[in-house]
């Protein structure tokens, strides 16, 4: 494949999309890998990503469900939102932490954006890959003190999110622009 290949054929996969298969720690070790050849100012390598797997990965997913239950507002709680968390345990592989740790030295956003470039690497690094998949959710609690502290990032640490990884038969690479 050419590079435009990688980059336009890269999508995201999404929960009702995964098998419940468990994807091989060797893919995560080239995500990873990958992920820190992302450039960052004055080389503050500033991402901070946590992989959970196995039981890990199943109580973090409880940690989803009970956040959900416990910050959701009455009138915007949703049983079949509920419900698709419950699937989460099933159906996701590995789950990837998003953080970041600010050095001071250069100014936030310049973190915040070197992090997402190394997400990046890792989505398309997935373009080897005939079904390991995946997508970035900045829902579920990201950003949120309690996913701060469950995650291992210290106080002033940014959680931006999850990388759910998963096992996809047939993945797609259609989309719109
Ligand atoms: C920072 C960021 C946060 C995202 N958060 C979510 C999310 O919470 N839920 C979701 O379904 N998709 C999320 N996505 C994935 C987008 O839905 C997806 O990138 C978009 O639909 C385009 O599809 P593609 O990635 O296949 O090109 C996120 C993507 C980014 C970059």
């Amino acid at each position: 494949m050419k590079i435009d290949e990688y980059i336009q054929h890269r999508r995201s996969h999404f929960i009702k999309e995964f098998s419940g298969k468990t994807v091989p720690d060797s893919v995560l070790d080239k995500m990873l890998e990958n992920a820190r050849w992302a450039p960052s100012h004055k080389l503050t390598l500033p991402w901070r990503f946590r992989v959970f797997s196995g039981d890990e990965k199943n109580k973090l997913c409880e940690q989803f469900e009970k956040y959900y239950i416990e910050k959701t507002p009455s009138e915007k709680f949703d049983q079949i939102k509920l419900d698709k968390i419950r699937t989460y345990k099933s159906k996701i592989s590995h789950i990837i932490s998003i953080g970041m740790k600010p050095s001071g030295k250069v100014p936030e956003w310049e973190e915040l954006a070197a992090t997402a470039m190394a997400v990046q690497n890792m989505y398309l690094t997935l373009g080897d890959e005939p079904h390991a998949a995946g997508y970035w959710t900045s829902g579920n609690g990201a950003g949120s003190e309690w996913m701060r502290a469950y995650t291992g990032l210290e106080e002033g640490d940014k959680q931006m999110g999850f990388f759910f990884l998963g096992w996809v038969d047939q993945k797609r690479v259609e989309a719109v622009r």
